[in-house]
């Protein structure tokens, strides 16, 4: 481990290949470049200090340029323990960001890390699956009138944070990222879609095709899997607990059952339903010979991986990312030691997708410094105009034009009179 005044990384010799990759993600993060540059002229978040615990990507690292442009003081840790890139931390760390994370960390260091960022004394917390927002409001209340509000990036941490307050626990006001259209219709479904299935692929290097994969959970993220594996040649069978989500997939036209009943059928399971223990002992005992688990949901819960290894009559690396159990004399596999397997066997999403999230990030930022007395200590959503501000330099980014309406059109839409 490399150690500076402000900085714990793996490797800061790895800095030079971290910073090609953020010259990279800079190439497709156009949305938030734009952003960016009237940061840097209107600098709407001068003395702000803000504190992070995302996934330390390139694409992080560029919303992190975006917000000291915009004047904020940043400091930054991993939101898991499997998600850092290891280079994209020491190019951030040479650039004098204050940055504490590795891949692989412990728990331990995870919440040692997550002090530092407390430490740091932030006015705006930025967090994917609420960690950093509850160690505050656990271990460090005193803080809180101090703070402005937080941001959150994901479904798992906007269920968290709806359960604070709705027991009066919530303290400061969150803005709920994730909510934003151009956040969990594009990220959660194009890019957890794409990247799920590349980090099984990486792990695996298994064909798709012909094969059946089972995906728990028709939330936004299962639809995107769903959708990228159907288009790889696979058979999809969606299990759900709520009657909407699995008439949806049986309209999409995947197959619908029980998990139970889809066990013994799946060469491939994902789990992205955000809740725990969804693959248990006893559907792992129905699981053919070879069968495969990965989770792309937040935590990794979702796979009941602790009984697995107590039941297991073996175990053993095979390959990175890919572990082996002998259960009844049947080989299974899991992934990514049942984290989120896109970042951690791959890289997470692509830039073009997270532009348009950290879009919401940059922009919730400013709103919440811009309405820092309006705000109650809830659950906040961002006002539409931002998201459409946001899907508009998407498609600037990507050179596409669109009409507007006539006059009379706008008259239309907004009256009741006209009919047949
Ligand atoms: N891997 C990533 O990069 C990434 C990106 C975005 C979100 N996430 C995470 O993925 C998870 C899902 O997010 P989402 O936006 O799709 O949420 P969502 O709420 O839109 O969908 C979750 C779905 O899972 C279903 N579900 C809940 N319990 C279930 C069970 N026991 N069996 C089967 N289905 C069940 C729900 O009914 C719901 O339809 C969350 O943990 C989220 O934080 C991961």
């Amino acid at each position: 481990m490399d150690k500076g005044d402000n900085y714990e990384v793996m490797d800061i010799s790895l800095a030079d290949q971290g910073r090609k990759n953020l010259e990279l993600a800079e190439l497709n993060m156009s949305a938030l470049m734009e952003i960016k540059k009237r940061f840097k002229k209107e600098k709407p978040l001068q003395g702000i200090r803000i504190g992070l615990a995302l996934h330390v990507t390139k694409e992080t690292g560029i919303l992190i340029r975006t917000l000291i442009a915009g004047g904020a003081d940043i400091s930054i840790t991993g939101c898991n323990p499997l998600s850092t890139q290891d280079d994209v931390a020491a190019a951030l760390a040479e650039e004098g960001v204050k940055v504490w994370a590795y891949k692989g960390e412990t728990t331990e260091d995870y919440y040692r890390y997550l002090g530092y960022v407390i430490d740091e004394k932030p006015h705006i917390t930025i967090d994917d699956g609420c960690d950093l927002v509850s160690e505050i409001h656990i271990n460090h209340q005193d803080l809180i009138s101090d703070i402005i509000c937080g941001c959150e990036e994901t479904t798992t941490g906007i269920i968290r944070l709806k359960a604070m307050e709705e027991n009066n626990a919530l303290k400061y006001p969150m803005i709920a990222v994730n909510d934003n259209k151009t956040k969990h219709l594009l990220d959660n479904y194009y890019g957890t879609g794409q990247s799920t299935l590349d980090g099984i692929l990486r792990a695996t290097n298994m064909l798709f095709a012909g094969k059946t994969l089972v995906v728990c959970g028709y939330g936004s993220c299962g639809k995107g899997v769903s959708l990228k594996a159907k288009g790889l040649g696979a058979n999809v069978i969606v299990c759900e607990v709520d009657n909407f989500c699995a008439l949806q997939a049986a309209y999409d036209g995947f197959k619908v059952m029980k998990f139970e009943d889809a066990a013994a059928l799946g060469d491939i399971f994902c789990t992205v339903t955000g809740n725990k223990h969804v693959i248990r002992l006893e559907h792992m005992k129905k699981m053919k010979n070879g069968a495969i688990m990965a989770n792309s949901g937040h935590f990794d819960i979702e796979i009941d991986l602790k009984s697995l290894k107590e039941a297991a009559e073996s175990e053993r690396r095979v390959r990175p990312f890919m572990d082996e159990y002998v259960l009844g004399g049947n080989k299974l596999f899991v992934l990514g030691e049942g984290r989120l397997v896109n970042l951690a066997a791959a890289e997470g999403h692509p830039s073009e997708v997270m532009s348009t999230s950290f879009c919401g990030q940059a922009l919730a930022c400013e709103y919440g410094v811009k309405n820092r007395d309006k705000m109650k200590n809830q659950v906040i959503q961002l006002p539409e105009e931002i998201d459409d501000e946001i899907a508009g330099l998407q498609l600037t980014a990507m050179g596409l034009n669109i009409d507007e309406m006539t006059p009379d059109q706008v008259k239309y839409m907004s009256s009741w009179e006209e009919g047949t």
